[in-house]
């Protein structure tokens, strides 16, 4: 498949909806809500048994999808800001929780995202430190920029998780309203 070229055109978001994803345990999309279509413009038929990079953005750090997969693979859910690329090229910034699904013998069978449109205050302050990482990847490799990432969270006493907690702030509504989400949505 023929990659978008990235327009750097940012697609305006609904604060109050939902892109939702499912996918098997290689990443691939095994379902999609309707405003996930909506975004990022690719049918349904074209995302579903797709590899979830179908809207990876060249401006995304290796390292961040890295650790998610660390997390996700060793049964932990993580939360990460991500900048997808639609399929005109536009881009959007979502906060996504990264969740395990578990089958009834407790083996875990599938992965979800739960994104919501990421705040401006947080773009401002994850986009250059994304710039940041991508620049050492280029230099010295992913090792490099995850070690880079991982001192950073660290000399603020946090590990990755609790600098995204603290950095989104995340009010009890929101929680209250994306865990009704996380119920609905499977
Ligand atoms: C549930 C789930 C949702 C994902 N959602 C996204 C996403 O929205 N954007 C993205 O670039 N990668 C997403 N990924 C990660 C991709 O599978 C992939 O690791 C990433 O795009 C990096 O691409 P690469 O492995 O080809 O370098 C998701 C993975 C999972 C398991």
């Amino acid at each position: 498949m023929m990659r978008p070229i990235p327009t750097n055109k940012e697609i305006k978001l609904n604060p109050k909806r939902y892109i939702l994803s499912t996918t098997d345990l290689k990443g691939v999309i095994t379902n999609v809500n309707d405003y996930f279509v909506e975004v990022c413009q690719y049918s349904a038929e074209e995302l579903i048994g797709a590899p979830h990079n179908i809207v990876r953005h060249p401006d995304m750090p290796k390292a961040i999808f890295y650790l998610m997969w660390e997390h996700i693979q060793n049964g932990k859910n993580i939360t990460a800001v991500v900048k997808n690329l639609a399929k005109n090229g536009d881009h959007y910034w979502v906060v996504t929780d990264f969740e395990i699904r578990r089958d009834l013998d407790g083996k875990i069978n599938r992965y979800m995202a739960f994104r919501q449109a990421a705040p401006r205050k947080i773009i401002n302050t994850i986009e250059p430190l994304y710039q940041k990482l991508l620049h050492i990847e280029q230099m010295d490799g992913m090792r490099a920029s995850v070690d880079y990432l991982l001192n950073y969270v660290a000399e603020q006493g946090l590990d990755y998780n609790g600098y995204i907690a603290k950095l989104e702030k995340r009010s009890a509504l929101t929680t209250f309203m994306l865990n009704k989400v996380k119920k609905l949505f499977s």
